[in-house]
Protein backbone atom coordinates (compact mmCIF):
# COMPACT_ATOMS: atom_id res chain seq x y z
CA UNK A 1 0.00 0.00 0.00
CA UNK A 2 1.28 3.39 -0.33
CA UNK A 3 0.38 6.55 0.44
CA UNK A 4 0.11 9.88 -2.29
CA UNK A 5 -0.55 13.36 -1.48
CA UNK A 6 -2.47 15.15 -4.33
CA UNK A 7 -3.49 18.74 -5.57
CA UNK A 8 -6.23 18.08 -8.50
CA UNK A 9 -8.45 20.60 -9.16
CA UNK A 10 -7.10 22.96 -6.71
CA UNK A 11 -8.14 20.91 -3.32
CA UNK A 12 -5.16 18.78 -1.82
CA UNK A 13 -5.87 14.88 -1.92
CA UNK A 14 -4.36 11.84 -0.03
CA UNK A 15 -5.26 8.49 -1.94
CA UNK A 16 -3.71 5.30 -1.07
CA UNK A 17 -3.23 2.54 -3.50
CA UNK A 18 -1.72 -0.75 -3.42
CA UNK A 19 0.81 -0.18 -6.29
CA UNK A 20 2.31 3.07 -6.39
CA UNK A 21 2.28 2.66 -10.14
CA UNK A 22 -1.18 2.87 -10.51
CA UNK A 23 -2.14 4.95 -13.62
CA UNK A 24 -3.38 8.19 -12.62
CA UNK A 25 -6.34 7.55 -14.65
CA UNK A 26 -7.16 4.88 -12.40
CA UNK A 27 -6.96 7.58 -9.42
CA UNK A 28 -8.64 10.23 -10.59
CA UNK A 29 -11.87 7.98 -11.80
CA UNK A 30 -12.11 5.09 -9.40
CA UNK A 31 -10.75 7.06 -6.28
CA UNK A 32 -10.97 10.88 -6.51
CA UNK A 33 -14.42 10.12 -8.34
CA UNK A 34 -13.44 12.59 -11.08
CA UNK A 35 -15.10 11.00 -14.70
CA UNK A 36 -13.69 13.57 -17.00
CA UNK A 37 -11.11 12.07 -18.12
CA UNK A 38 -12.07 8.71 -20.06
CA UNK A 39 -10.63 5.43 -20.81
CA UNK A 40 -9.95 4.90 -24.68
CA UNK A 41 -7.27 2.47 -25.44
CA UNK A 42 -5.00 2.21 -22.18
CA UNK A 43 -1.77 2.78 -24.00
CA UNK A 44 -1.76 6.37 -24.70
CA UNK A 45 -2.46 6.01 -28.22
CA UNK A 46 -5.83 7.87 -28.20
CA UNK A 47 -5.82 11.02 -25.54
CA UNK A 48 -9.00 10.28 -24.15
CA UNK A 49 -7.51 10.39 -21.12
CA UNK A 50 -5.56 13.59 -21.27
CA UNK A 51 -5.10 15.96 -18.05
CA UNK A 52 -2.79 18.40 -16.86
CA UNK A 53 -0.17 18.20 -14.39
CA UNK A 54 1.63 21.50 -13.98
CA UNK A 55 -0.21 23.18 -16.76
CA UNK A 56 0.88 20.40 -19.44
CA UNK A 57 -1.26 17.78 -21.20
CA UNK A 58 -0.21 14.58 -20.18
CA UNK A 59 -1.98 11.19 -21.11
CA UNK A 60 -3.16 10.14 -17.81
CA UNK A 61 -3.48 5.90 -18.49
CA UNK A 62 0.17 5.98 -18.97
CA UNK A 63 1.01 8.02 -16.55
CA UNK A 64 1.83 5.94 -13.11
CA UNK A 65 0.97 7.71 -9.89
CA UNK A 66 4.64 7.59 -8.45
CA UNK A 67 5.64 9.83 -11.29
CA UNK A 68 3.07 12.60 -10.43
CA UNK A 69 4.06 15.55 -8.29
CA UNK A 70 2.74 18.91 -9.31
CA UNK A 71 -0.57 20.52 -9.80
CA UNK A 72 -3.04 18.33 -11.26
CA UNK A 73 -6.36 19.72 -13.39
CA UNK A 74 -8.92 17.57 -15.01
CA UNK A 75 -11.88 18.85 -17.04
CA UNK A 76 -13.87 19.29 -14.03
CA UNK A 77 -11.12 21.69 -12.73
CA UNK A 78 -10.75 23.41 -16.30
CA UNK A 79 -13.73 25.43 -15.39
CA UNK A 80 -17.11 25.68 -13.83
CA UNK A 81 -20.78 25.56 -15.00
CA UNK A 82 -21.49 29.23 -14.04
CA UNK A 83 -17.89 30.14 -15.29
CA UNK A 84 -16.75 27.73 -17.74
CA UNK A 85 -13.32 27.83 -19.83
CA UNK A 86 -13.34 29.15 -23.26
CA UNK A 87 -13.07 26.40 -24.71
CA UNK A 88 -16.04 24.58 -23.05
CA UNK A 89 -18.00 27.16 -24.43
CA UNK A 90 -16.72 27.26 -27.81
CA UNK A 91 -17.32 23.74 -28.22
CA UNK A 92 -21.25 23.92 -26.74
CA UNK A 93 -21.52 26.45 -29.42
CA UNK A 94 -20.06 24.68 -32.28
CA UNK A 95 -22.34 21.96 -30.74
CA UNK A 96 -18.87 19.98 -31.46
CA UNK A 97 -19.71 16.72 -29.51
CA UNK A 98 -21.32 13.95 -31.00
CA UNK A 99 -20.90 10.71 -28.93
CA UNK A 100 -18.81 13.12 -26.64
CA UNK A 101 -15.79 10.35 -25.15
CA UNK A 102 -13.12 12.38 -26.93
CA UNK A 103 -13.91 15.34 -26.39
CA UNK A 104 -12.68 16.11 -22.67
CA UNK A 105 -9.13 14.98 -24.22
CA UNK A 106 -9.61 17.40 -27.28
CA UNK A 107 -10.66 20.24 -24.82
CA UNK A 108 -7.58 19.49 -22.18
CA UNK A 109 -4.85 19.07 -25.15
CA UNK A 110 -6.53 22.59 -26.39
CA UNK A 111 -6.05 24.46 -23.52
CA UNK A 112 -2.23 22.99 -23.17
CA UNK A 113 -2.03 24.60 -27.04
CA UNK A 114 -4.08 28.14 -25.93
CA UNK A 115 -1.96 28.71 -23.00
CA UNK A 116 1.21 28.15 -24.76
CA UNK A 117 0.18 29.34 -28.11
CA UNK A 118 -2.80 32.17 -27.63
CA UNK A 119 -3.39 32.45 -31.40
CA UNK A 120 -2.72 29.35 -33.00
CA UNK A 121 -3.39 29.04 -36.96
CA UNK A 122 -5.47 25.95 -37.94
CA UNK A 123 -2.35 24.13 -39.23
CA UNK A 124 -1.25 24.30 -35.22
CA UNK A 125 -4.89 22.89 -34.31
CA UNK A 126 -4.08 20.08 -36.34
CA UNK A 127 -0.73 19.27 -35.47
CA UNK A 128 -1.38 19.62 -32.05
CA UNK A 129 -4.53 17.38 -31.72
CA UNK A 130 -3.19 14.78 -34.65
CA UNK A 131 -2.69 12.10 -32.03
CA UNK A 132 -6.14 12.46 -30.04
CA UNK A 133 -8.61 10.33 -32.10
CA UNK A 134 -12.26 10.72 -32.30
CA UNK A 135 -14.18 7.73 -33.93
CA UNK A 136 -17.44 9.65 -34.58
CA UNK A 137 -15.36 12.05 -36.91
CA UNK A 138 -16.02 15.42 -35.66
CA UNK A 139 -12.85 16.92 -36.36
CA UNK A 140 -14.19 19.99 -37.99
CA UNK A 141 -16.26 20.96 -35.40
CA UNK A 142 -13.45 20.65 -33.22
CA UNK A 143 -11.35 22.64 -35.27
CA UNK A 144 -13.90 25.26 -35.61
CA UNK A 145 -14.20 25.28 -31.75
CA UNK A 146 -11.01 25.92 -30.99
CA UNK A 147 -10.67 28.71 -33.48
CA UNK A 148 -13.42 30.11 -31.92
CA UNK A 149 -11.91 29.93 -28.44
CA UNK A 150 -8.66 31.66 -29.48
CA UNK A 151 -10.57 34.80 -31.00
CA UNK A 152 -12.54 34.85 -28.39
CA UNK A 153 -9.69 35.68 -25.50
S1 LIG B 1 -6.89 6.11 -22.75
FE1 LIG B 1 -5.06 7.21 -22.48
S2 LIG B 1 -4.37 7.64 -24.48
FE2 LIG B 1 -6.11 6.35 -24.76
S1 LIG C 1 -17.32 12.77 -30.53
FE1 LIG C 1 -17.42 10.58 -30.44
S2 LIG C 1 -15.33 9.96 -30.36
FE2 LIG C 1 -15.23 12.08 -30.73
Amino acid sequence: MATTSLNVNGKAASVTVDDPDTPLLYVLRNELGLHGPRFGCGLGQCGACTVHVDGTAVRSCVTPLSAVSGRVVTLEGLGTTSNPHPLQSAFIEEQAVQCGYCINGMIMQSADLLARNPKPSEQDIKTELANNLCRCGTHLRILRAVMRAAASS
